[in-house]
C-alpha cells in the first residue's frame, strides 16, 4: 500500500481512538476537556502514530495491538507542543492553523492541558494487556523526560543566542525531537515482539529520521509557507534559536537532511521484510512542505 493511503488509514484510526479516549474523560472540568480536545483533535500530521503502526505492521503486529502505543506517543507529542508554544517557551500564537492553546484559553489552562495529556499517555499504556506493556511504558517515559524530549527542550531554550557546535546542536535536536520519533518506532517493534537485533537496527533508522525531521522543521521555519504549515515562520530567527540552517546555511542543512535520510534507508536494507513504507516516510520527512 502507498504511503499516502496508509497515512490516511492510520491517521483516521488514531484520531478515532483518541476521540474515544477523550470522551472517557468526561466528568473532569468541562473547560479542561474542551482544551484537551482542542489541542489533541486538531489535525497534525500524526507522524509518530504512523511510525508505530507502520513498524508494527511490517513486523506482523495487528493494528489493534498498535492503537494504545500510537495514542500514547501522540498524547506526549501534543503535550510537548502545547507547552512549547507557551510565552515562557517559544511564545507562539498559531499551531496547526489555529490559535495556540494558551491563546484560545489561557496560560494556566494550557499548562494543565499539557499535564493532563502527558498523564493520559501513561494511563493508556498502563491499561494495555499485551506482554510488552511495561517495556512500552519505559520506552515512552525515557523518551519524554530527562533523557529525551524535556532535556532537549531545556537545551533548546539554553541555546537561544548561543553559537553551538554541530555536535551540541545534534544533541539538542536528537533529544527534543529525535527521542519521541525513536520511541514511536521502538514501540511499534516492541508491540510486534521484535528481537534485540531488529530493535537496534530500527533504532539507527529512527535516530537518522528524527534528526532529518527536525532539520526540515528548521528549514521550513525559514522557507516554508505559514498557511501550509499552520504555524508562524521566522520564529527561530526571532528567538535566536540554534538551528541547522543557522549553523550550516540553508544548502548545508538540506544536504545534511538528505544524507540522514539516505542513511536511514540504508539501515533498513539489513532487515528482512517489506520496509518500503518506512523508506517512503523517511523521504517524505524532508520533502514535506507542512
Ligand atoms: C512539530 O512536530 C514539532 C517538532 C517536533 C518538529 P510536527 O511537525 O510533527 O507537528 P504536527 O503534529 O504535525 O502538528
Ligand atoms: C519543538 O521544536 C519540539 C517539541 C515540541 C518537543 P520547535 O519549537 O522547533 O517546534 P515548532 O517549530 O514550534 O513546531
Ligand atoms: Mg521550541
Ligand atoms: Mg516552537
Ligand atoms: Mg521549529
Amino acid at each position: 500500500m502507498q504511503l499516502k493511503q496508509l497515512t490516511e488509514i492510520y491517521a483516521t484510526r488514531v484520531d478515532a481512538a483518541l476521540t474515544g479516549l477523550l470522551a472517557d474523560t468526561a466528568g473532569c472540568s468541562p473547560l479542561l476537556q474542551e482544551a484537551l480536545s482542542y489541542s489533541l483533535l486538531n489535525g497534525g500530521k500524526r507522524l509518530r502514530p504512523l511510525l508505530v503502526y507502520a513498524t508494527g505492521q511490517a513486523l506482523g503486529a495487528s493494528p489493534e495491538s498498535c492503537d494504545r502505543p500510537a495514542m500514547a506517543v501522540e498524547l506526549i507529542h501534543a503535550y510537548s507542543l502545547v507547552h512549547d508554544d507557551l510565552p515562557a517557551m517559544d511564545d507562539d500564537d498559531l499551531r496547526r492553523g489555529r490559535p495556540t492553546c494558551h491563546k484560545a484559553f489561557d496560560e494556566a489552562t494550557a499548562i494543565l492541558t499539557g499535564d493532563a495529556l502527558q498523564t493520559l499517555a501513561f494511563e493508556v499504556l498502563a491499561d494495555d494487556q499485551q506482554p510488552a506493556a511495561l517495556a512500552l511504558v519505559q520506552t515512552l517515559a525515557q523518551a519524554s523526560g530527562t533523557r529525551g524530549m524535556v532535556a532537549g527542550q531545556m537545551l533548546d531554550l539554553q541555546g537561544e543566542g548561543q553559537q553551538l557546535t554541530l555536535e551540541q546542536l545534534e544533541q539538542l535536536h536528537n533529544h527534543k525531537t529525535g527521542a519521541l520519533i525513536r520511541a514511536a518506532v521502538r514501540m511499534g517493534a516492541l508491540t510486534a515482539g521484535a528481537t534485540a537485533t531488529t530493535l537496534n537496527t530500527l533504532d539507527t533508522y529512527a535516530a537518522a529520521l528524527g534528526l532529518a525531521f527536525q532539520v526540515q522543521d528548521d528549514l521550513l521555519d525559514i522557507k516554508g509557507d505559514a498557511a501550509l504549515l499552520g504555524k508562524k515562520t521566522g520564529a527561530d530567527a526571532l528567538l535566536h534559536k540554534a538551528t541547522y540552517p543557522g549553523l550550516l546555511g540553508v544548502e548545508g542543512a538540506e544536504q545534511k537532511a538528505l544524507a540522514l535520510v539516505e542513511h536511514a534507508c540504508e539501515c533498513l536494507n539489513n532487515l528482512p521484510g517489506d520496509w518500503d513504507c518506512l523508506r517512503e516516510l523517511a523521504a517524505w520527512s524532508i520533502s514535506r512542505n507542512f
